[in-house]
């Protein structure tokens, strides 16, 4: 009915009867400004505007009669149209029949039009953990530590609680001492990750964790599997040391495993894997498009992980590939992923949205470590606006088809999507 007032003129030889809200509107310089209350019930009293204000309230009918018989209620004029500025030039209306800013010009129309959101609950946020007591800043990663497991991982786990980050994958730095040629601490049930993921499910039990599947940290060479002499890496075998690191993984509580390493068979090898061992509800998060990809290096540095020689080339994708892709999808799928992941995230929008098309499975995105480190350096030398360009980065990873996204920028993302709302 609210519209019926809308845009009533002067009816010709007419005179208005007073329309007045329960509550007054603000007026200024004839605009009604947007107040956000809910709207409530607009009274209209016997005699406004024309006479002694009057105490009774007329019934609808009376309302309707008084409105039949000529006696319209007032409203406020509609705004007189903007002035241009001096100089403006005066030109003929271009001939559109569509003009797309008109769902663009103003906040709530932004909003109501919003095709997609950003919230923590997308988020999971990677952590590095050391055996020390104290965290240790990560030189190529502002922002980042390498976290002491008993004080610092939990003290940042419940930080990033505090503002919806409930999700967190472990990435952990082994003393070169427990390094050896085939990763066997990768599968140590009282290593790093599996007491560091005891101790957190002690504290928050509802927490989600992810682990990472793949020997690197555990490699003496360096490399996500078992390196023969003449430098090939050995899937079958590295998928065999999967299985056990998996299995024990899930053993001290994992929630969802992910195998980053690339070696072929090893999602569906895990499962079976998990399975035999009573594991049905581990998920499996697969690196699914994974690229041999320049973007790592701050990572490497954090784990001191870089390969000892060659390069990942022959089990990492080659990111000119794209309907590469496609093959490792189908191939995890069938194997039973949960989750297809892609790596890195933004400049490879194009095989998320590929995935995201091409399978029903719900897709993770990676803002690797070079991603994080080019955001925050450009913020520090105030090259860019860091906190816009992280959460802009952030949505289009979204916009391209991510359910999740892995990012170092998990707990700032969320500080900064909490401050808005407040
Ligand atoms: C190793 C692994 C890597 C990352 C996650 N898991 C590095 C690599 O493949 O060399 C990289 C993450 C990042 O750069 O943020 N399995």
């Amino acid at each position: 009915m609210a519209s019926t007032f809308v845009n009533v003129g002067p009816i010709k030889g007419l005179d208005y009867v007073g329309f007045r809200p329960s509550r007054p509107l603000k007026l200024n310089s004839g605009r009604t400004q947007f107040d956000p209350r809910p709207l409530r019930r607009l009274t209209v009293r016997a005699g406004d505007g024309d006479g002694p204000v009057g105490k009774t309230r007329l019934s609808d009918a009376e309302c309707e009669a008084a409105v039949v018989a000529g006696n319209v209620p007032q409203a406020p004029p509609a705004p007189p149209k903007p002035a241009a500025p001096a100089g403006t030039p005066v030109v003929p209306l271009l001939p559109l029949s569509r003009r797309p800013r008109r769902n663009r010009r103003s906040p709530a129309l932004r909003a109501a039009f919003q095709e997609t959101s950003l919230s923590p609950a997308n988020f999971v946020y990677p952590l590095f953990i050391h055996e020390g007591q104290e965290d240790t800043p990560i030189g190529a990663m502002p922002g980042c530590y390498r976290l002491g497991w008993r004080h610092g991982l939990v003290e940042e786990v419940a930080k990033a609680r505090d503002v919806g980050v409930n999700s967190i994958v472990l990435f952990p730095k082994i003393p070169d001492a427990l390094k050896n040629a085939t990763g066997d601490e990768a599968y140590n049930d009282d290593g790093l990750v599996p007491r560091s993921i005891r101790l957190l499910k002690d504290k928050f039990p509802d927490l989600v964790i992810y682990t990472d599947v793949a020997l690197d940290p555990y490699s003496s060479d360096g490399h996500d599997g078992i390196v023969r002499e003449d430098g090939v890496i050995m899937n079958d075998e590295t998928v065999h040391q999967l299985c056990k690191q998996a299995v024990s993984q899930a053993r001290a509580g994992a929630d969802v495993v992910s195998p980053s390493d690339m070696m072929d068979g090893r999602v569906g090898a895990i499962r079976n894997a998990l399975d035999a061992e009573g594991f049905h509800h581990v998920s499996i998060m697969s690196y699914t498009a994974k690229y041999a990809s320049s973007f790592y290096g701050p990572f490497r540095e954090a784990l001191d992980s870089n390969p000892r020689f060659g390069d990942k080339k022959t089990y990492q994708m080659n990111p000119a590939n794209y309907r590469e892709a496609l093959v490792e999808a189908g191939e995890d799928e069938s194997e039973g992923a949960d989750i297809l992941l892609v790596k890195p995230g933004l400049p490879y929008l194009d095989i998320i949205r590929l995935l995201r098309d091409s399978s029903s499975l719900p897709i993770a995105a990676y803002q690797v470590s070079g991603e994080y480190s080019m955001i925050k350096a450009g913020g520090a030398l105030k090259m860019i606006d860091e906190e816009k360009v992280m959460l802009e980065s952030l949505m289009c990873l979204r916009r391209a088809g991510a359910d999740i996204i892995l990012t170092y920028f998990a707990m700032q993302a969320a500080r900064s999507l909490c401050g808005e709302k407040r």
